[in-house]
Protein backbone atom coordinates (compact mmCIF):
# COMPACT_ATOMS: atom_id res chain seq x y z
CA UNK A 1 0.00 0.00 0.00
CA UNK A 2 1.15 3.50 -1.25
CA UNK A 3 -0.83 6.46 -0.04
CA UNK A 4 0.88 9.70 -0.75
CA UNK A 5 -2.06 12.06 -0.65
CA UNK A 6 -1.39 15.06 1.74
CA UNK A 7 -4.28 16.21 3.90
CA UNK A 8 -3.31 16.14 7.02
CA UNK A 9 0.00 18.14 8.51
CA UNK A 10 0.71 18.39 12.05
CA UNK A 11 3.61 20.84 13.51
CA UNK A 12 5.15 21.08 16.93
CA UNK A 13 5.96 24.79 16.84
CA UNK A 14 9.26 24.82 18.35
CA UNK A 15 12.25 27.31 19.01
CA UNK A 16 10.63 30.52 20.00
CA UNK A 17 13.02 30.48 23.01
CA UNK A 18 15.80 30.23 21.07
CA UNK A 19 14.94 32.47 18.73
CA UNK A 20 14.30 35.24 21.14
CA UNK A 21 17.70 34.81 23.23
CA UNK A 22 19.71 34.97 20.12
CA UNK A 23 18.29 38.79 19.77
CA UNK A 24 18.24 39.30 23.31
CA UNK A 25 14.93 39.49 23.25
CA UNK A 26 12.30 38.62 26.26
CA UNK A 27 11.05 34.83 25.35
CA UNK A 28 7.65 35.97 24.93
CA UNK A 29 8.39 38.39 22.06
CA UNK A 30 9.70 34.54 20.85
CA UNK A 31 6.12 33.10 21.07
CA UNK A 32 4.37 36.62 19.96
CA UNK A 33 6.25 36.53 16.44
CA UNK A 34 5.39 32.72 16.72
CA UNK A 35 1.98 33.67 16.77
CA UNK A 36 2.48 35.33 13.31
CA UNK A 37 4.23 32.14 12.32
CA UNK A 38 0.95 30.82 13.33
CA UNK A 39 -0.56 32.96 11.26
CA UNK A 40 1.21 32.40 7.75
CA UNK A 41 1.40 28.88 8.30
CA UNK A 42 -2.44 28.60 8.09
CA UNK A 43 -3.02 31.06 4.85
CA UNK A 44 -0.14 28.42 3.30
CA UNK A 45 -1.86 25.39 4.09
CA UNK A 46 -5.17 26.93 2.51
CA UNK A 47 -2.77 27.74 -0.78
CA UNK A 48 -1.68 23.91 -0.67
CA UNK A 49 -4.67 22.46 -0.29
CA UNK A 50 -4.11 20.89 3.04
CA UNK A 51 -7.33 20.19 4.52
CA UNK A 52 -5.99 19.82 8.22
CA UNK A 53 -4.05 21.48 10.34
CA UNK A 54 -2.85 20.19 13.70
CA UNK A 55 -0.94 22.81 15.74
CA UNK A 56 0.89 21.97 19.00
CA UNK A 57 0.29 25.31 21.08
CA UNK A 58 0.51 24.44 24.26
CA UNK A 59 1.11 21.00 26.12
CA UNK A 60 0.55 19.60 29.35
CA UNK A 61 4.24 19.97 30.22
CA UNK A 62 4.03 23.71 29.80
CA UNK A 63 2.33 24.59 32.98
CA UNK A 64 5.55 23.62 34.34
CA UNK A 65 7.24 27.28 32.95
CA UNK A 66 7.21 30.14 34.82
CA UNK A 67 4.01 32.19 35.49
CA UNK A 68 4.37 35.25 33.38
CA UNK A 69 5.30 32.92 30.17
CA UNK A 70 1.99 30.88 30.88
CA UNK A 71 -0.20 33.83 31.26
CA UNK A 72 1.40 35.73 28.04
CA UNK A 73 1.19 32.37 26.21
CA UNK A 74 -2.92 32.73 27.18
CA UNK A 75 -2.90 36.16 26.50
CA UNK A 76 -1.45 35.42 23.05
CA UNK A 77 -3.80 32.68 22.56
CA UNK A 78 -6.20 34.69 23.74
CA UNK A 79 -5.48 38.00 20.86
CA UNK A 80 -5.23 35.37 18.27
CA UNK A 81 -8.56 33.66 18.64
CA UNK A 82 -10.34 37.93 18.54
CA UNK A 83 -8.02 38.28 15.20
CA UNK A 84 -8.40 34.84 13.68
CA UNK A 85 -11.99 34.47 13.36
CA UNK A 86 -12.33 36.99 10.70
CA UNK A 87 -9.26 35.08 8.80
CA UNK A 88 -11.30 32.19 9.37
CA UNK A 89 -14.29 32.82 8.30
CA UNK A 90 -12.88 34.53 4.81
CA UNK A 91 -11.00 31.26 4.31
CA UNK A 92 -13.83 28.99 4.87
CA UNK A 93 -11.73 27.02 7.60
CA UNK A 94 -13.08 25.48 10.87
CA UNK A 95 -11.82 25.85 14.52
CA UNK A 96 -11.24 22.77 16.45
CA UNK A 97 -9.20 21.95 19.16
CA UNK A 98 -8.01 19.06 21.40
CA UNK A 99 -6.71 18.23 25.13
CA UNK A 100 -7.97 19.05 28.41
CA UNK A 101 -9.57 21.70 27.22
CA UNK A 102 -11.52 22.25 30.53
CA UNK A 103 -8.62 22.75 32.62
CA UNK A 104 -7.76 25.98 30.03
CA UNK A 105 -8.53 29.28 32.18
CA UNK A 106 -11.97 29.99 31.91
CA UNK A 107 -11.65 33.12 29.67
CA UNK A 108 -9.51 30.89 26.84
CA UNK A 109 -11.92 28.24 26.99
CA UNK A 110 -14.89 30.66 26.25
CA UNK A 111 -13.62 32.29 23.63
CA UNK A 112 -12.36 29.05 22.04
CA UNK A 113 -15.36 27.11 22.10
CA UNK A 114 -16.89 30.69 20.76
CA UNK A 115 -14.48 30.16 17.64
CA UNK A 116 -15.51 26.71 17.57
CA UNK A 117 -18.61 27.04 17.28
CA UNK A 118 -18.37 30.14 14.50
CA UNK A 119 -16.55 28.00 12.43
CA UNK A 120 -18.33 25.01 12.93
CA UNK A 121 -19.95 24.95 9.08
CA UNK A 122 -16.96 25.72 7.38
CA UNK A 123 -15.77 23.08 4.83
CA UNK A 124 -12.51 23.96 2.93
CA UNK A 125 -10.00 23.20 5.87
CA UNK A 126 -9.69 22.33 9.95
CA UNK A 127 -7.26 23.79 12.03
CA UNK A 128 -6.80 22.22 14.99
CA UNK A 129 -5.41 23.83 17.98
CA UNK A 130 -3.71 21.02 20.80
CA UNK A 131 -4.16 23.17 23.83
CA UNK A 132 -3.00 21.61 27.27
CA UNK A 133 -2.61 18.55 24.88
CA UNK A 134 -0.80 15.48 26.04
CA UNK A 135 -0.85 12.33 23.45
CA UNK A 136 -0.27 10.28 26.90
CA UNK A 137 -3.26 11.81 28.28
CA UNK A 138 -5.11 11.59 25.45
CA UNK A 139 -5.32 7.84 25.54
CA UNK A 140 -5.58 7.79 29.23
CA UNK A 141 -9.06 9.65 28.61
CA UNK A 142 -9.81 7.57 25.60
CA UNK A 143 -9.27 4.29 28.33
CA UNK A 144 -11.48 6.04 30.51
CA UNK A 145 -14.46 6.72 28.27
CA UNK A 146 -14.20 3.61 26.85
CA UNK A 147 -13.81 1.76 29.96
CA UNK A 148 -17.23 4.44 31.44
CA UNK A 149 -19.03 2.16 28.47
CA UNK A 150 -17.66 -1.04 28.83
CA UNK A 151 -18.82 -0.39 32.30
CA UNK A 152 -22.62 0.52 31.44
CA UNK A 153 -22.83 -2.68 29.28
CA UNK A 154 -22.09 -0.67 25.77
CA UNK A 155 -19.35 -2.24 24.23
CA UNK A 156 -18.05 -6.23 24.97
CA UNK A 157 -14.58 -5.89 25.85
CA UNK A 158 -14.03 -8.75 23.34
CA UNK A 159 -14.87 -6.13 20.54
CA UNK A 160 -12.42 -3.47 21.30
CA UNK A 161 -9.96 -3.42 18.28
CA UNK A 162 -7.31 -0.37 17.24
CA UNK A 163 -10.43 0.97 15.00
CA UNK A 164 -12.76 1.16 17.96
CA UNK A 165 -10.10 2.55 20.45
CA UNK A 166 -9.32 5.41 17.80
CA UNK A 167 -13.48 6.74 18.24
CA UNK A 168 -12.28 7.67 22.00
CA UNK A 169 -9.77 9.86 21.25
CA UNK A 170 -9.96 13.66 21.40
CA UNK A 171 -11.15 14.05 17.31
CA UNK A 172 -12.07 10.70 15.68
CA UNK A 173 -13.10 12.72 12.70
CA UNK A 174 -9.97 13.67 11.77
CA UNK A 175 -7.83 11.40 9.52
CA UNK A 176 -4.17 10.70 11.48
CA UNK A 177 -1.44 13.02 10.35
CA UNK A 178 0.35 12.88 6.94
CA UNK A 179 3.28 14.61 7.84
CA UNK A 180 4.65 15.84 10.94
CA UNK A 181 7.07 18.89 11.40
CA UNK A 182 8.68 19.80 14.21
CA UNK A 183 10.97 23.13 13.99
CA UNK A 184 13.97 23.81 15.58
CA UNK A 185 16.15 20.36 15.24
CA UNK A 186 14.98 18.19 18.24
CA UNK A 187 14.30 14.70 17.11
CA UNK A 188 11.80 14.03 19.65
CA UNK A 189 7.43 13.59 19.42
CA UNK A 190 7.45 15.38 23.15
CA UNK A 191 4.49 13.39 24.02
CA UNK A 192 2.56 15.06 20.70
CA UNK A 193 -0.26 12.43 18.81
CA UNK A 194 1.73 9.36 20.20
CA UNK A 195 -1.40 7.46 19.01
CA UNK A 196 -2.27 9.39 15.19
CA UNK A 197 1.59 9.73 14.47
CA UNK A 198 1.83 5.69 14.18
CA UNK A 199 2.74 6.01 10.09
CA UNK A 200 3.02 9.54 9.58
CA UNK A 201 6.16 10.73 7.83
CA UNK A 202 8.88 13.05 10.24
CA UNK A 203 10.62 15.89 9.01
CA UNK A 204 12.46 17.96 11.21
CA UNK A 205 14.31 21.11 9.90
CA UNK A 206 16.49 23.32 12.12
CA UNK A 207 14.78 26.43 11.37
CA UNK A 208 12.94 28.18 14.79
CA UNK A 209 9.52 28.51 14.58
CA UNK A 210 9.47 31.90 14.59
CA UNK A 211 11.04 32.15 11.13
CA UNK A 212 9.22 29.48 9.60
CA UNK A 213 8.21 30.35 5.93
CA UNK A 214 6.96 29.24 2.85
CA UNK A 215 10.00 27.95 1.61
CA UNK A 216 10.04 25.99 4.61
CA UNK A 217 7.01 24.81 3.93
CA UNK A 218 7.04 24.00 0.87
CA UNK A 219 10.51 22.13 1.44
CA UNK A 220 8.75 19.80 3.75
CA UNK A 221 6.06 19.38 1.40
CA UNK A 222 8.02 18.21 -1.32
CA UNK A 223 9.97 15.76 1.08
CA UNK A 224 6.77 14.01 1.77
CA UNK A 225 6.37 13.39 -1.65
CA UNK A 226 9.49 12.16 -2.14
CA UNK A 227 9.17 9.54 0.86
CA UNK A 228 7.98 5.42 0.15
CA UNK A 229 5.02 5.13 2.65
CA UNK A 230 4.98 1.85 3.18
CA UNK A 231 3.10 0.93 6.60
CA UNK A 232 4.81 -1.88 6.96
CA UNK A 233 4.55 -3.60 4.07
CA UNK A 234 6.40 -3.99 0.92
CA UNK A 235 5.75 -1.67 -2.42
C1 LIG B 1 7.96 26.27 21.79
O1 LIG B 1 8.90 27.29 21.94
C2 LIG B 1 6.59 26.73 21.62
C3 LIG B 1 5.61 26.67 22.57
C4 LIG B 1 5.84 26.20 23.93
C5 LIG B 1 4.23 27.06 22.31
C6 LIG B 1 3.85 27.44 20.91
C7 LIG B 1 3.30 28.79 20.92
C8 LIG B 1 3.25 29.64 19.87
C9 LIG B 1 3.69 29.28 18.51
C10 LIG B 1 2.79 31.04 20.03
C11 LIG B 1 1.36 31.25 20.35
C12 LIG B 1 0.43 30.36 19.62
C13 LIG B 1 -0.78 30.70 19.18
C14 LIG B 1 -1.63 29.67 18.60
C15 LIG B 1 -1.30 32.07 19.26
P1 LIG B 1 9.91 27.23 23.16
O2 LIG B 1 9.60 28.36 24.04
O3 LIG B 1 9.90 25.89 23.81
O4 LIG B 1 11.29 27.43 22.40
P2 LIG B 1 12.73 27.01 22.94
O5 LIG B 1 12.77 25.50 22.99
O6 LIG B 1 13.65 27.58 21.91
O7 LIG B 1 12.89 27.65 24.28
Amino acid sequence: MSEKKLQHIAIIMDGNGRWAKERGLPHLKGHREGAEAVRRVVEMSKEYGIKYLTLYAFSTENWKRDKEEVDGLMDLLLEFLGTQLEVLQKNNVSLKAIGRLKELPEEVYEALMQVIEETAENTDGTLVFALNYGGRAEIVDAARKLSEDVKAGKIDSKSIDEAMFSRYLYAPEIPDPDLMIRTSGELRLSNFLLWELSYSELYVTDVYWPDFGKEDFSKAIDCYYRRDRRYGGRK
